[in-house]
């Protein structure tokens, strides 16, 4: 079998940044989220991997403004595309009058001097390092004594197991091969190198080994359901998304490399896999086009805080 064609052009996770993620949270929430973590005391607020700053475009609305110089929001990619940032970018916060700026840097070696920020944030960022411990120590060390780290990080793992209308009553045989895939999809990412998918679940864990204090753990309360007749903005944003969005692709690298990096056994599955199953997204678009899907679209998605004291 060949390898997957990949698209090593397109900027990190790009396939990802649809319309679909501005609706990743509920406006509730984050207004409760910021409430507990008193955001409107913070003047200053780094995202690390900022991608297109979906995450900074939210957490702002919530940030004060001290009385003699605009609010600040700086986010820092690897990607040079991201970190060039847009027109339409730079103006979203122009608009809000926020002091905004993008810089290429690595997460492990931020170019900000000790204790800079009041907020230091990351979403989704450190599933993708091999390194997330030195990444943390890293925000540690440009966070403000008193100052917020906030981390949102998923576990991957369980999207494997939620169900809907069409595969409730699958297999059981079928159903461990779906959740045998996502496990060695996520050893072979991490095997390379590139992150660990489900890190969230560690994520509390670590900022309390970095030496953070006050650790709250929490989860978004946003799950994306999907009923006939899918015309919501939110599941027209993820029906696009699911249409148009490429499988992952990190760095040029595809589902074939991370099952080829754990040996042959490993690659066979893979093969044996995509062969018995080539049939699935098919189904799915049939049983949408029917109005016969349904599913509740939770997710597990951890919001992680500490203070650094
Ligand atoms: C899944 S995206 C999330 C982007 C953004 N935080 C969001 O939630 O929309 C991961 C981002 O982290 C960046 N990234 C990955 N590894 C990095 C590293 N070692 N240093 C800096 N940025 C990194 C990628 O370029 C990408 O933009």
């Amino acid at each position: 079998m060949k390898r997957p064609r990949s698209s090593a052009k397109k900027g990190h996770s790009e396939d990802f940044f649809g319309d679909y993620r501005d609706f990743w949270w509920n406006e509730s929430f984050l207004k409760l989220l910021a409430r507990r973590l008193q955001l409107s005391q913070c003047h200053s607020l780094l995202d690390v991997g900022c991608g297109q700053c979906h995450w900074s475009k939210l957490l702002v609305n919530y940030l004060g403004a001290p009385e003699d110089e605009p609010t600040r929001v700086a986010g820092v990619d690897n990607d040079r595309k991201w970190a060039k940032g847009s027109p339409q970018l730079r103006a979203y916060f122009a608009e809000k009058e926020v002091a905004f700026e993008l810089k290429k840097a690595e997460a492990d070696n931020l170019p900000y001097e000790d204790a800079t920020f009041d907020l230091v944030t990351c979403q989704t960022l450190l599933i993708h390092v091999s390194d997330p411990m030195a990444v943390i120590a890293e925000m540690k060390r440009v966070l403000r004594p008193g100052g917020t780290i906030l981390c949102v990080e998923p576990n991957n793992l369980v999207q494997s197991l939620t169900r809907n209308s069409i595969s409730s009553d699958d297999p059981i045989e079928q159903v461990l091969d779906h959740v045998k895939y996502a496990l060695l999809f996520e050893r072979g990412k991490k095997k390379l190198g590139q992150g660990d998918n489900s890190l969230g679940d560690l994520v509390p864990g670590m900022l309390a080994q970095a030496g953070f204090e006050n650790i709250d753990v929490r989860l978004s309360d946003k799950a994306i359901a999907m009923y006939p007749p899918y015309d919501t903005p939110e599941q027209r944003a993820t029906m696009r998304q699911w249409r148009h969005g490429d499988r992952w692709t990190s760095d040029g690298f595809s589902d074939y490399d991370y099952f080829k990096a754990l040996g042959p056994d490993s690659l066979e599955f893979y093969e044996t896999y995509v062969r018995q199953y080539a049939h699935l997204g098919e189904r799915t678009e049939r049983y949408i086009d029917a109005n016969k899907y349904h599913s509740a679209g939770g997710a597990m998605m951890y919001v992680v805080s500490g203070v650094n004291e």
